[in-house]
């Protein structure tokens, strides 16, 4: 890389506006939309939580997107600094930089995590790519996934590769391999790149299956199911997984955007943008929840099977259904295309800190946080198997059943980015200057005001009320 005449490496940026929303877009769709969003809206009784989650996207999440990105663009730096910026312009505290780090750490755990699910993802691409190999050598292309199997034999799949642990470990460190390389080759050839080579198959392969889903599936069972609204199922519990999940989906809450907003270099409006970012992530997980529920009910299986339900469920109707074969493997392909774009912001969140107040190189950087997630991801892999019986917050009610991978995943869903996005809102809707935010957005007089008011006000008394609810059930 391009270095300055102290040996500091020169900071890169997007090439174009295009550019940035394409690799935010990236940022936010990913396991979350696909995996984690059907997951909780299927255990969570379906219409009460996802009308919920849209509320939470739009009235919370939306202003902070454009708060985070505001800070990144104004501060031109990591996460960290970008705040300090803000603050030093707006004579505040540079402790708010603080909140900065919260993020960076939270997207380091994070992305421990999402590397082993993203694993086994990788698994099931191998899984169905052997089963489409052998549909085409049988001159059958379009016969069903795993044709012969009983279903017995198909969860035991899933049961096997949890008891493999060289077989986790290895998918896990090719998963957090590839994003490491990615990274280590910065924010244009690595990040910028990925995005528009793969966002593009992204968004093909999806609508491709969603047709594909409403013609064979049930469809109408499945809109019923997504967007009917039963309120009893709305308690603070689910109150708080569905802002989690808004946060966590927005990318939200670890400085993610703040770190890619602070590669924008030109004086683009960030309205727009953060509308598309926020309109896009919310289309594709309820695209994807049209994707899956349609296919699961038609066959009678469980919507609420949890963290396993596109891994034991979906294969069982990919086998009965025509060409699910192909569509086996086409839908896994299309989860880890969505994955890598994600974790590649997860990562780029603590190594630009690292470049940034550390002067570390990103290489340097990047193999820090790359392989110290990849060792905490380890402990969560193992969570399956030799350490099936350890639940890290055991203590604590709300984490009592939980195993190490959930428990990571919780922790940071359900405190870490609140807490994150608690923070953002305080300091932008109160702290941060008046003039750079209005400079800086490029907003309308009449946009700023409902910015402010949303930012200001109902953002950190929604996500406090939230938070401490869903954290102590018994307060209420
Ligand atoms: N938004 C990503 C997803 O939905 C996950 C993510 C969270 C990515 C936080 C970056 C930062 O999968």
């Amino acid at each position: 890389a391009a270095t300055d005449m102290h040996g500091i490496e020169k900071r890169e940026g997007w090439s174009s506006r295009s550019a940035f929303i394409l690799a935010a877009i990236g940022a936010a769709v990913g396991l979350g939309n696909i995996w984690r969003f059907p997951t909780l809206a299927g255990e969570s009784g379906g219409g009460a939580f996802v009308l919920f989650y849209i509320g939470c996207v739009f009235l919370l999440g939306l202003p902070l997107v454009l708060s985070e990105i505001f800070i990144g663009k104004a501060g031109q730096t990591d996460a960290v600094g970008s705040i300090r910026h803000v603050a030093a312009h707006s004579r505040a505290s540079k402790s708010w930089g603080l909140f900065g780090g919260l993020g960076a750490l939270a997207a380091f755990l994070i992305l421990s995590f999402y590397s082993v699910v993203a694993g086994w993802v990788l698994y099931y691409v191998g899984v169905f790519a052997a089963d489409f190999g052998g549909a085409l050598l049988a001159g059958e292309p379009f016969r069903g996934a795993l044709a012969g199997e009983d279903h017995g034999a198909i969860q035991q799949r899933l049961g096997d590769m949890f008891a493999n642990v060289p077989l986790l470990l290895g998918m896990h460190a090719a998963f957090m391999g590839l994003t490491f390389y990615i990274i280590a080759r910065g924010v244009g050839s690595g990040i910028e790149k990925a995005a528009t080579i793969l966002m593009p198959m992204f968004f093909a392969l999806l609508v491709g299956i969603v047709i594909y889903g409403a013609f064979v599936g049930d469809f109408g069972e499945a809109v019923a199911f997504l967007f009917t609204p039963d309120w009893s199922k709305l308690t603070p519990g689910v109150m708080n997984s569905a802002l989690g999940q808004a946060l966590f989906s927005l990318s939200l809450g670890v400085a993610g955007l703040i770190t890619y907003g602070s590669y924008i270099g030109g004086s683009d409006r960030l309205g727009p943008t953060a509308g598309i970012i926020a309109v896009a992530d919310t289309s594709v997980a309820l695209l994807a929840g049209l994707m899956i529920f349609p296919i699961v009910l038609s066959v009678g299986l469980d919507p609420a099977a949890g963290p396993t339900l596109v891994f034991q469920t979906l294969p069982f109707a990919f086998q009965e259904m025509p060409a699910g074969s192909l569509i086996g493997l086409l839908f896994f392909l299309l989860i880890l295309v969505a994955a890598v774009t994600s974790s590649i912001s997860l990562l780029e969140v603590p190594t630009a800190w690292g470049i940034g107040e550390m002067k570390w190189s990103r290489m340097k950087s990047a193999t820090i946080f790359g392989l110290g997630s990849f060792v905490i991801g380890i402990f969560c892999l193992l969570g399956y198997n030799v350490w099936a019986d350890v639940r890290p917050l055991g203590f604590w009610d709300i984490f009592a059943e939980t195993d190490i991978l959930d428990t990571v995943d919780g922790f940071t869903g359900k405190i870490m980015l609140p807490l994150g996005a608690f923070f953002t809102a305080i300091f932008v809707g109160w702290k941060a200057d008046r003039r750079l935010v209005a400079e800086t957005t490029g907003l309308s007089r009449f946009w700023l005001g409902v910015w402010r008011f949303l930012i200001a006000w109902l953002c950190p008394i929604a996500v406090a009320i939230i938070l401490v609810t869903g954290l102590f059930p018994s307060i209420l």
